[in-house]
């Protein structure tokens, strides 16, 4: 069992999952996604030879199945048991088809349901995996710790807030990771807010392009931290304010040139708090 201490933590300084080739995601190649190369690697090494079996492995926002696969398989290859979960509203636009499934060789369906669709593509590790339809912001979790919580759905700040008070909670100080998919997204400022929010119980360990940030959990997510770290009443000046502070904190991981487009979205879509109400692009 890999332990978390300081030296566990510091496997994540090689970005050992960029060394993974490419072959060893063909078991899920079928299984459309929006993640980038290093994304999808990043997730298989994470169940692969990160996680331990110390809690459940949770998915917020899987779309079609494309992250649950790369985090299904590192988990089957490493004899884990624990559950994986993946939360979704499952369906899917027409301009989505077409853009992403139908060019990953998905035959184009009626409709703008996906869940028979996921379901199908993850038969192969069907048996530690449970589909959870529905607004993420309305579900419940009462399965025990949770090993490692990827988030890929908080397009609004009141969604990523409440999102927050339903999972944070069960993330386990020194053992467990969040990962941010959206992190770096222009139109998501939020996220690096909610981050500088919890400062005092997350640390950044790990940046995967394009915009994916991994943090660990170093203390327990109480009701004050998460009252604290509430985002949908801040005013865009704290909003600016706590986006300057992650520039601080990253610049040195050469990233504050993407942590300043955050900046310069934010004063161009004043008072937005939706990803799709961001239709200025600096
Ligand atoms: C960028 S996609 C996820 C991509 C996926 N992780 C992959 O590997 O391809 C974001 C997903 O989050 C879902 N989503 C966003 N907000 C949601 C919410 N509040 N409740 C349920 N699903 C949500 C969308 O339906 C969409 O499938």
């Amino acid at each position: 069992m890999q332990d978390i201490s300081p030296s566990a933590t510091s496997l994540f300084d090689t970005r050992p999952w960029r060394r993974i080739a490419l072959s060893r995601l063909d078991p899920v190649r079928a299984v459309p996604t929006m993640l980038s190369e290093t994304e999808q690697k990043l997730y298989y090494w994470l169940t692969r030879h990160w996680a331990a079996g110390r809690g459940a492995i949770v998915d917020l926002g899987c779309f079609a199945g494309g992250s649950t696969a790369r985090l299904a398989l590192g988990h089957a290859e490493a004899g884990l048991t624990t559950p994986i979960h993946a939360y979704d509203r499952f369906t899917a636009q027409a301009r989505v088809k077409r853009r992403v499934l139908y060019p990953q060789g998905i035959s184009p369906f009626d409709g703008e349901d996906i869940l028979p669709l996921a379901r199908e593509l993850l038969r192969p590790w069907q048996a530690h995996i449970t589909l959870h339809r529905g607004q993420i912001e309305e579900q419940h979790w009462q399965d025990g710790p949770i090993e490692i919580l990827v988030m890929d759905a908080g397009k609004t700040a009141p969604d990523l807030d409440r999102m927050a008070q339903i999972f944070f909670p069960h993330l386990v100080p020194g053992t467990s990771l969040l990962v941010q998919q959206d992190y770096l997204q222009w139109n998501q400022p939020w996220v690096a807010v909610q981050m500088e929010l919890l400062a005092d119980v997350f640390v950044p360990r790990a940046h995967a392009r394009p915009d994916t940030v991994v943090w660990e959990c170093t203390a327990p997510v109480t009701a004050d931290a998460l009252a604290r770290a509430q985002v949908e009443d801040l005013s865009d000046e704290m909003m600016l304010a706590y986006l300057e502070l992650a520039y601080e904190r990253f610049e040195g991981w050469n990233l504050g040139r993407r942590i300043d487009t955050l900046i310069r979205a934010m004063r161009a879509n004043p008072g937005q708090r939706a990803a799709h109400d961001f239709s200025r692009r600096p």
